[in-house]
């Protein structure tokens, strides 16, 4: 079947959705559960009570297939130009392959290169987290102030908290992001600048925000230990090699990225160099082959099969054809507060687009509003509106079966209240007639995604399978997830109000604009 029919199809299939009952399905299915529920590795996914019937799915795998769904993760598997508009590879599976698998990148053996930055990192790593590195004064480093914004911040954040389990004893790391000073000065509040090494992370090291932040660092450093200190206490993760030496910042302390590498698709890379030297000794190898593991799955797994590949395609399904225009990520998990914040970035970075890599417009949306809050606690801020809410929502629930805080009382709590959730935003309830304000429609899905416990390897699995599950929704609607124009025209006009600002004029500016730099700019 063509494309066009099979969207025909979805179309009408979509069209008489709203009568179905998805938990009538279970009994009209009897198969239902056993075709939507998954092992992966790491992972058990149950997409069971999304609105997908038998023939939906059948012609969404139609659909995937007329895709070229599986070519094209062959293609960025081959190191080929996947993405089209920077004519880059996109090649975050080779920084966590295992060693003996070969990957190129535009024709380029970059399996060597990545063998040979993962020792040196493990080494920097393993000597930090050891004691071995000292600051001018001799002591040793052990507090980590990671500078870095978007792709090359809220994964290493992300990870640290995620993990704070396998926190090796005596390290701590600080994160500062943005602009707004509070943020550096809150990192290096408190930390001793003797054994402070400040690591400054940025693919382009460009980003305004991360050298603003890096020059404060480097002052408070210069100021406590005299000029010399960035020798020993600054480092730097980047492809623009030249950029961190005019920074001060010496080559022996600068560990490579790569343009095959897109920085939301990074944490793998040597951006996550403080979470590797603050986590005990393989933790990051441990999240590597997690996400490895996943890796294999969707390479190698028929879409049926297919937990990131199907999910894609489930969500494909609720955007386009379903009209659901937000998704909601929910964790159960205090750990997994910054979940929903990393994946913005992946999903809506990623997909967040009108333009097909082909140049046309695009008819088909890749991305939802993608929000979300850690539960128990996202019960008690937005689930009225995913109860009761004029526009349904799908939602992700996470949860890990294991209590590794040892408290069965609260870990069974937790359990109770996602599958619950879940429960009755399929099954509603009915209202008395004389309160209708207590009647739930239900019929609204979502997937839950249950893991054993919050580990390395786990934690791999699950990113890995996001970022599968992203690029499986933009080949569906044929954009390319991995550019992102839409953050230049920000940037641009941000440096013409700055200069407004400071010279405390308007001209050029559109009224609303300039009436509230002069607001600002008055005494
Ligand atoms: O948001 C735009 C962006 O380029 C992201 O893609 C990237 O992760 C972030 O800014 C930081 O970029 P850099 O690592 O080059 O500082």
């Amino acid at each position: 079947m063509s494309e066009k029919t099979i969207i025909n199809t979805l179309s009408e299939l979509a069209a008489t959705s709203s009568s179905l009952s998805l938990i009538r399905l279970f009994d009209d299915e009897p198969q239902r559960l056993e075709r939507l529920s998954i092992q992966a590795p790491g992972l058990y996914a149950d997409f069971s009570k999304q609105k997908v019937d038998e023939k939906t799915l059948d012609a969404l795998l139609a659909y995937a297939e007329a895709q070229n769904l599986g070519e094209f993760f062959d293609a960025m598997r081959a190191g080929e130009a996947v993405n089209t508009t920077e004519h880059r590879a996109a090649q975050h599976m080779a920084l966590r392959a295992p060693e003996d698998e070969n990957f190129q990148a535009l024709g380029t053996n970059i399996s060597n290169t990545i063998a040979k930055e993962r020792a040196r990192l493990r080494a920097f790593a393993n000597d930090i987290r050891g004691g071995k590195r000292q600051g001018v004064t001799g002591r040793a480093l052990r507090t980590l102030v990671h500078i870095g914004i978007g792709g090359s911040d809220l994964g290493p954040r992300l990870l640290m908290q995620a993990l704070k389990r396998y926190h090796a004893p005596g390290m701590d790391v600080r994160f500062a992001a943005n602009l707004d000073a509070a943020d550096i000065n809150d990192a290096l509040s408190g930390c001793d600048p003797e054994t402070t090494l400040v690591i400054v992370v940025s693919k382009s090291f460009s980003t305004a925000e991360t050298l603003a932040n890096a020059r404060v660092a480097r002052a408070w450093l210069v100021q406590h230990l005299g000029e010399d200190a960035p020798t020993l206490h600054m480092a730097a993760v980047s492809t623009n090699l030249a950029a961190t030496a005019d920074f001060g910042i010496q080559d022996e302390n600068v560990f490579a990225m790569h343009d095959w590498v897109g920085g939301r698709y990074s944490l793998w890379s040597s951006v996550g160099l403080s979470v590797m030297a603050t986590l005990k000794e393989d933790a990051f190898e441990d999240m590597l082959a997690g996400a490895a593991a996943m890796d294999d799955h969707a390479l190698n797994t028929p879409v049926a099969q297919n937990a990131p590949l199907l999910s894609g395609l489930i969500q494909f399904w609720n955007r386009n054809f379903l009209n659901m225009k937000a998704r909601a990520i929910v964790p159960y998990a205090a750990r997994l507060s910054l979940l929903p914040a990393y994946l913005q970035q992946l999903i809506m970075e990623s997909n967040g687009k009108s333009v097909r890599a082909d140049g046309t417009p695009a008819d088909l949306v890749a991305s939802p509003v993608i929000f979300g809050a850690e539960g128990t606690n996202a019960q008690h801020a937005f689930f009225q509106q995913l109860h009761q809410g004029p526009d349904p929502v799908p939602v992700d629930f996470i949860g890990f079966t294991q209590d590794q805080e040892h408290n069965p009382g609260h870990h069974r709590g937790v359990l109770a209240n996602m599958l619950a959730q879940a429960r009755a935003l399929m099954s509603g309830a009915p209202a008395p007639k004389e309160a209708p304000y207590k009647h739930f429609p239900g019929n609204r899905p979502s997937t839950i995604l249950l893991m054993d416990a919050l580990s390395p390897f786990s934690l791999g699995a699950l990113l890995a399978f996001y970022e599968h599950e992203t690029v499986a929704q933009a080949v569906l609607c044929g954009i390319n997830p991995f550019d992102q124009w839409g953050v230049e025209l920000g940037k641009h006009v941000a440096v013409e109000v700055l200069s407004h600002l400071e010279k405390s004029t308007t001209q050029g500016m559109d009224p609303s604009t300039a009436a509230l730099i002069e607001r600002i700019a008055k005494p």
